[in-house]
């Protein structure tokens, strides 16, 4: 529980007096009904609060995308590495957001993020099997025995099998890879067991997302309509 003025504040809707002015105006309802009492405890995870009829904080559903630079390890923590969580901008590291999946520290591109945690399980979730394409730069020329390879099914060096997956090689040592799994060190290892080295990895587009133009290092909300493609 936290206090109503605390919770607006935090939330950016202004300075101290400034949200005193709006709960006495009466623009603020808690559960909604009209909230005039600033020192109101609140429990912005289960209450829904609105400012001039828009909701504010906790419950708000939100899922967005940042283009991951390499560098950054995908945790909410890290006692070594700065974390993606570093990443995101001031007013969403307040909304509770977890990362739907992970890359590796070197990877870069689209990782996901949303504070709902029932669309983050059914995300993560090996049943519901998201296509993501992967950009990769390896040593060692993929054939098209490594295409149909990994058309078959591989079979990882240490005996882990992964469902068929799609490799179109780009010209040399450049490959686009697409899965729909998320073993650990996926991508790498698929290529290994092909005896391709990787040295660069890049997340394109996971279902129907893509980067688009998001700028390396940037993070956006994603539409109403993308995240219901998302969840269908
Ligand atoms: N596969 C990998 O090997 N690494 C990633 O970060 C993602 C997929």
């Amino acid at each position: 529980m936290e206090r109503l003025d605390k919770f607006l504040c935090d939330s950016g809707a202004g300075t101290r007096s400034q949200v005193k002015a709006m709960l006495k105006a009466g623009r603020v309802t808690v559960d909604g009904k009209v909230e005039r009492d600033n020192g109101r405890k609140i429990d912005p995870n289960a209450q829904t609060i609105t400012l001039d009829g828009e909701v504010l904080g906790g419950k708000r559903r939100i899922v967005a995308m940042l283009n991951k630079p390499a560098g950054f390890v995908t945790a909410t923590e890290d006692a070594n590495d700065r974390t993606v969580m570093e990443l995101l901008p001031a007013d969403l590291r307040k909304m509770d957001l977890k990362p739907i999946g992970r890359l590796d520290k070197a990877t870069e591109g689209l990782l996901l993020f949303t504070n709902d945690g029932d669309l983050l399980h059914r995300l993560i979730s090996p049943k519901k099997e998201v296509p993501k394409v992967y950009y990769a730069r390896h040593e060692g020329a993929a054939t098209e025995g490594d295409v149909a390879a990994f058309a078959e099914g591989l079979t990882l060096r240490d005996g882990l099998h992964c469902l068929p997956a799609k490799l179109e090689p780009l010209g040399a040592g450049e490959s686009l890879i697409t899965v729909c799994e998320g073993k650990y060190h996926q991508v790498r290892r698929m290529m290994a067991s092909r005896n391709m080295t990787v040295t660069y990895l890049e997340r394109r587009q996971e279902g129907a997302l893509s980067l688009g133009n998001l700028p390396r290092g940037e993070v956006r909300e994603l539409t109403a309509e993308e995240i219901l493609a998302l969840e269908n």
